[in-house]
């Protein structure tokens, strides 16, 4: 029989066990926190949106190569995975609304990694929990596995399935990277993705240099957002929300990577542009046209939160209570211009800290994507947030590790 360990229970770890043991293999899941799936028991907000009811690949990031990406993804296609959580882990989904998010139909995380962790021990997988694991040294035609503070074991393969870097409390420090960087695989430029955004410069509406928005704490509303530096670009259109310290919001998650980047990576801050509704120049100005004596103030308001459109208008020099029929052309186009492309100031984001996910990662070219075997050394399996991929908000960083997982566990079991 194949002796498969597992190193990391969280959602590819686990499924990666689920699929070994299933397939045959005696298989072991180490977990160095003391119960596992942290990561599953915080996300969407405590409802785990478990997948997305509909998958744009394109959607997905990486430096690695997409064709790779995307086989890899295509492993284990949505369909399959909706219907293994419904028949055999025991978890029917839902969609929420029109938001094209899935989520467990008790609306409760804790009870996918519950029942994730109960299917696996039905199928027959040791999990030990408090096991750090410290290295990995090839043996023979396996590997040596060494745990801190316990005797090291052997195996036939091993899957690595520790995660990134984001939200270190979860148990995911980055140590499983550092392994494989030992083991001499390639680690592309990590860095926080999926994170909020800060804003720390202060000023009045229309003046310049500063934060025009620091007085809209708590508003939220949906909008289009783009992030452009470089070569770099990304577009979403979701949810956003004025925090104590800057914007989230699922739209604002989602662009991300590409300000992280540049703070990192280039000489010019990227430049984040916001379309407030989904009116366009155009739209805009028939909603001005009518004139008359209706103001500025009540024509946007229309539209979007009253005091989100009074800063808006103060942004564009205009005095409030300015009626439509006042506005010059050259006010018009310039509120029309804010409405539609607000530049907004940046100046941070929140790191790993508060990132859903790691940007970056192990490169794929390096991984075979039917079987998730590293093409450096045999019997050794890596799947999950490590790797250098992820998805928008929205359930595709689960699918991910699910689709990776599941490959790695199926593969590790026929090495
Ligand atoms: P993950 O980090 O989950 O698991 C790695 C495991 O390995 C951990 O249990 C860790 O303790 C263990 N480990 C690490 N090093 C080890 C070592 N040396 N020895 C032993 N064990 C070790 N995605 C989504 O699709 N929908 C959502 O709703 C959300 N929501 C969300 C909210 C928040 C707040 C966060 C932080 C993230 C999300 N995500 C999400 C992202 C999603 O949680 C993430 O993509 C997956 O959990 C990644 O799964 P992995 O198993 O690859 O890593």
């Amino acid at each position: 029989m194949k002796r498969v360990v597992v190193i990391g229970a969280g959602a590819a770890g686990t499924m990666a066990a689920i699929f070994a043991a299933s397939s045959g293999a005696e298989t072991r899941l180490l977990e160095r926190t003391n119960d596992g799936g942290r990561k599953i028991l915080i996300s969407g907000g405590g409802r785990c949106n478990i997948l997305p009811a509909v998958v744009h690949e394109s959607r997905f990031v990486t430096d690695s190569s997409p064709h790779t990406l995307r086989k890899m993804l295509r492993s284990w296609p949505l369909s399959e995975q909706i219907a293994f959580f419904k028949d055999e882990a025991g978890i029917p989904l839902m969609e929420e609304g029109e938001s094209a998010k899935l989520f467990p139909q008790s609306e409760r995380a804790r009870d996918v990694r519950d029942r994730l962790l109960a299917l696996a021990r039905a199928r027959g997988v040791v999990i030990e929990t408090g096991a750090l694991v410290t290295g990995l040294v090839p043996a023979g035609n396996g590997w040596q596995i060494e745990r801190r503070g316990g005797s090291s074991l052997q195996a036939d393969a091993v899957v690595v399935a520790t995660g990134g870097l984001s939200f270190p409390g979860t148990g995911s420090d980055g140590l499983g990277l550092r392994i494989v960087k030992t083991l001499g695989h390639t680690i592309n430029r990590t860095y926080p993705a999926l994170t909020p955004l800060t804003t720390t410069v202060r000023r009045k509406p229309g003046t310049t240099g500063g934060a025009p928005f620091a007085a809209l704490l708590g508003i939220s509303l949906p909008v289009t957002l783009t992030a452009r530096a470089g070569t770099l670009e990304s577009t979403s259109t979701g949810g956003f929300l004025f925090t104590h310290h800057g914007y989230s919001g699922p739209a604002v998650l989602d662009v991300s990577h590409v300000a992280v980047r540049s703070r990192a990576e280039m000489d010019a801050p990227a430049r984040l542009v916001v379309r407030w509704t989904s009116l366009n120049d155009k739209d805009w100005e028939s909603a001005f046209g009518s004139r008359g004596s209706r103001t500025v103030l009540n024509a946007v308001a229309a539209q979007l939160p009253r005091r989100l459109a009074d800063a808006l208008i103060e942004f564009a020099g205009i005095d409030l209570c300015r009626t439509l029929s006042q506005l010059t052309r050259d006010e018009r186009l310039r509120l029309i211009d804010i409405l539609v492309r607000t530049e907004l100031p940046w100046s941070g984001d929140e790191g790993y800290g508060k990132a859903e996910v790691t940007g970056g990662g192990v490169c794929l070219s390096e991984i075979d994507p039917k079987t998730m075997e590293s093409k450096i050394h045999r019997g050794l399996f890596l799947c999950g947030e490590m790797l250098d991929a992820f998805g928008p908000i929205g359930g595709y960083n689960f699918l991910w590790a699910w689709a990776t997982g599941r490959a790695a566990g199926l593969g590790a079991s026929r090495t």
